[in-house]
């Protein structure tokens, strides 16, 4: 193994938006590979609690009526932005293919939920990685109205969504360097405890 080929990943991997992509599909065989990778995510007791439902074509525009149509009937009038409505609307028909993000609790509760949630967003990591080595730009969303998806979307017992993977390929970024504080900030490193 290679470990430069895993830092360079690291450090190039970016959240690349739908207005940067650039309208043409991101193979099948690209997205089987994502899933593929996020499969191999650690995971307690095994619980694997990843769930992934893949929208393309009609059903990914679909879910774009349903968002801008909840934001519409969610927002005070007072507040409400016909532009906002628009964006909704347009970065679900600008990507190639839109991942609904999902955690299963396991019914037993075998695991702390947090631990379920952790291991869900390293199966994410996998995919987003995965997206980088191919070029494949995507980001995470966490808008409010994931609480609502139910709506649209069949959930099992206990199954939650925490977001959306928005996919498309582009041809470049303007801007890759990321806004990091220096990791010194945030690591101690000990030796001992000895006085
Ligand atoms: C759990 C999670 C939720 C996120 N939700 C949003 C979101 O709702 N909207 C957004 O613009 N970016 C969202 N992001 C992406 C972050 O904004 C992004 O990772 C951050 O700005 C750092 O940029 P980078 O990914 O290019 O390093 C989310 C990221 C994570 C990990």
């Amino acid at each position: 193994m290679n470990s430069h080929f895993i830092n360079d990943i690291i450090q190039n991997r970016r959240s690349v938006f739908p207005y940067q992509y650039n309208g043409s599909d991101v193979s099948n065989e690209i997205i089987q590979d994502l899933l593929n990778n996020a499969n191999m995510a650690p995971t307690h007791k095994l619980t694997q609690p990843w769930r992934f439902k893949v929208l393309q074509k009609k059903a990914k525009n679909k879910l774009g009526d349903f968002l801008s149509e909840l934001y519409f009937t969610s927002t005070d009038p007072k507040s409400f932005s016909k532009y906002k409505q628009n964006k909704i609307k347009e970065k679900c028909l600008l990507s190639s293919a839109i991942i609904v993000i999902c955690m299963q609790r396991d019914l037993n509760s075998s695991v702390p939920e947090w631990e379920e949630i952790a291991s869900t967003s390293m199966a994410v990591q996998n995919m987003w990685l995965t997206c980088t080595a191919n070029n494949v730009g995507c980001y995470w969303s966490s808008p409010k109205s994931i609480e609502k998806i139910g709506n649209f979307i069949n959930l099992s017992i206990g199954e939650r969504c925490l977001g959306f993977m928005y996919l498309g390929n582009y041809n470049s970024i303007e801007n890759t360097t990321s806004k990091r504080d220096s990791i010194n900030s945030k690591v101690e490193w000990i030796d001992s405890f000895d006085r």
